[in-house]
């Protein structure tokens, strides 16, 4: 399963792919707000940092503007994947753009017709919000099964990337489940790798290596 970090720190994306471990990376407008991050110098930097697929959201609404806007995002940054709102304008943009061979991620999928069309309408990549969907009380979870389910059906290359990723149990689940992928957030990339029990027997070991 695919790991991407989602994020638009450029410290914490520099200490994640230093673990080797990151395929991809996903940012927002909230974390790109946060990070006070100016997009092209962000792009420059995160293109030769990580190693796969980095997927931008757009800020246009409507179609021609989301087409406009990814073609001239695609062409700038050689692995840059057009991430796009699944609404009626963002697949027809979707649809646009896979026609002219640029990749595209469509974000913001609450249900599995919204995944079906995102399929059928040439994204790369789909991201279902898990986490949100969950705090909700609708079963985000269940959404990622039914769409692999439909993409085995149907053969669908979309890939599937769980997002809104906020605990553990959800990475584990999602893969069990058969995503293609998960994008996480920092704090959440770092807890992948640690449980207390691993530290607490890992300093009795190298107390014990002392004595032999
Ligand atoms: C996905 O495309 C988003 O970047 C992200 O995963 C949204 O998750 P959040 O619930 O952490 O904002």
């Amino acid at each position: 399963m695919k790991i991407f970090l989602d994020s638009a720190d450029l410290a914490d994306i520099r200490d994640a792919v230093r673990s080797g471990l990151v395929d991809g990376l996903t940012t927002n407008p909230s974390l790109l707000a946060r990070a006070r991050v100016v997009p092209e110098e962000f792009l420059a930097a995160v293109s030769e940092l990580v190693p796969g697929p980095v997927s931008f959201p757009v800020r246009s609404v409507e179609t021609d503007d989301i087409v406009r806007e990814g073609r001239a995002l695609a062409a700038a940054h050689e692995r840059l994947v057009v991430k796009i709102p699944i609404t009626p304008a963002g697949l027809r943009a979707i649809a646009r753009l896979h026609g002219e061979g640029v990749r595209t991620h469509a974000t913001l999928c609450c249900t599995a017709s919204q995944a079906l069309l995102a399929a059928r309408s040439g994204a790369d990549f789909v991201s279902p919000l898990v986490g949100r969907l969950e705090e909700r009380g609708e079963p985000g979870l269940e959404l990622v099964s039914q769409i692999v389910d439909i993409y085995d059906n149907y053969e669908y290359d979309t890939q599937i990337i769980a997002a809104s990723i906020q605990k553990l149990q959800y990475v584990h689940e999602v893969a069990r489940l058969g995503a293609d992928g998960v994008t996480v957030p920092k704090p959440l990339f770092d807890a992948l790798f640690r449980h207390p029990l691993t530290d607490s027997l890992q300093e009795t070991f190298l107390a014990e290596w002392k004595r032999i």
